[in-house]
């Protein structure tokens, strides 16, 4: 069998080689800068790897309006969440389209990327947060992360100078083409992806894990880009992880790689776009349970289910595997969810986010039924090591 095609057929690779590179970078010097944030440093070199295949840059406005208002591209290929360029006003007017332009790190001044300018416009902000956030709420992490910068964007194809460093977990770093490569020299043929921005308590290693009893294995792929403040730290949650799978997990069956992608919070959308995305990176299936990259009430609980229905097995080509809400059952003794325990509430172990946080602070470990002994301890030391317990 044929591993899974790209979105879009083909995986994109922006990355420049290394001729092209070293002109680029003197051709860089003579260029308007455009200062980009670490969120923006991660779009591009995911769109350099071809992890948002088929985008080979940011969004042109035909694009970005396609986009917006319903959900694909101009060329009809389905598209959920605008992966766009916002530019201060002052250094837009400076911008013609058909030059090019340098990113480079507001922080550390690297040449990131150079890129073609094909369009320059304006945005109604508050039209982009109702489609793709469904409120114009600015208490909503990711609208207020959007009405708090530049209305203009700029959009154009880029070639990838240079990649952001891994600080930690080096060889959990894996672009597409390496997680492509290890799934085939594995010799699996169904990969079920798993997108997560939390540690991995009991009912997200019960739907993992139902999963892997239909497909070959698991690619474990935790979002480490930016994410609020109240989750939990990426290099906390990957100490989790790896002392999760090597005591619970078929070492064999299961593969952890990093998404150093940007946290949305945009729900149903984001759902639809964590799954091309993982298409992208060669896996089969997908994971989506309950509140899929929700935050706070903006969802309902299978809003991004219901969503990722409406597309045809063509259009999105991987297979999205829903889950409900899955809990610890006291009566059935397991894990269950409401498809397989016949229990009353009161029999099922309900712990919010802001309870198990609060317990972790006060140094008290959550039940086993709820996450593994591992991971709390894990947790705990995190929150200790951060001044916060
Ligand atoms: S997310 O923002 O990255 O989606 P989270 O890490 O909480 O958040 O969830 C990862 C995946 O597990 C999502 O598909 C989510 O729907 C699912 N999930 C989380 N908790 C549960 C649960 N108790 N029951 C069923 N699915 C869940």
């Amino acid at each position: 069998m044929e591993m899974i095609k790209p979105h879009g057929g083909k995986l994109v690779n922006r990355i420049a080689t290394e001729r092209r590179r070293n002109a680029l970078l003197q051709l860089a010097e003579r260029l308007k800068p455009i200062q980009v944030s670490a969120r923006t440093i991660s779009d591009i070199d995911l769109i350099g790897v071809g992890a948002f295949s088929p985008l080979t840059g940011f969004l042109e406005e035909h694009d970005y309006s396609s986009v917006v208002d319903s959900m694909r591209l101009t060329d009809g290929t389905v598209w959920s969440l605008p992966i766009t360029l916002p530019v201060p006003d002052k250094t837009a007017r400076q911008l013609t389209v058909g030059e090019q332009v340098a990113l480079v790190g507001d922080e550390d001044g690297v040449v990131y990327a150079v890129l073609d300018v094909k369009s320059i416009y304006e945005a109604d902000l508050r039209y982009e947060a109702l489609k793709v956030f469904k409120t114009g709420d600015a208490a909503h992490p990711g609208v207020s992360r959007l009405l708090s910068g530049p209305s203009v964007y700029v959009g154009g194809p880029i070639q990838v100078l240079n990649r952001p460093a891994p600080k930690q977990f080096h060889k959990h770093y894996l672009d597409p083409a390496d997680t492509r490569q290890y799934f085939a020299s594995r010799g699996w043929k169904t990969i079920v992806g798993f997108q997560t921005r939390n540690p991995v308590h009991r009912a997200h290693e019960y739907i993992q894990k139902c999963a892997l009893e239909t497909v070959d294995a698991l690619f474990l792929n935790p979002l480490v880009g930016e994410t609020k403040a109240d989750d939990v730290p990426a290099d906390v949650r990957m100490r989790s992880y790896l002392a999760l799978l090597d005591n619970y997990y078929p070492k064999d069956r299961v593969l952890l790689g990093v998404f150093p992608a940007a946290m949305r919070y945009a729900g149903p959308r984001e759902a639809v776009f964590h799954a091309l995305v993982r298409k992208n990176y060669g896996c089969t299936h997908f994971i989506v349970g309950r509140d899929h990259a929700g935050v706070g009430d903006y969802y309902g609980t299978y809003e991004a289910q219901e969503l990722l229905k409406t597309f045809s097995g063509d259009e999105l080509g991987i297979t999205p595997l829903f889950f409900e809400h899955s809990f610890f059952c006291n009566k059935c003794g397991n894990m269950a969810t409401s498809k397989t325990c016949p229990h009353e509430k009161s029999h099922h172990l309900h712990l919010s986010g802001t309870k198990v946080r609060a317990m972790l602070k006060e140094g008290l470990c959550p039940p086993a039924e709820f996450t593994r002994r591992e991971v709390a301890e894990i947790l705990m030391e995190g929150m200790r090591n951060s001044g916060e317990g």
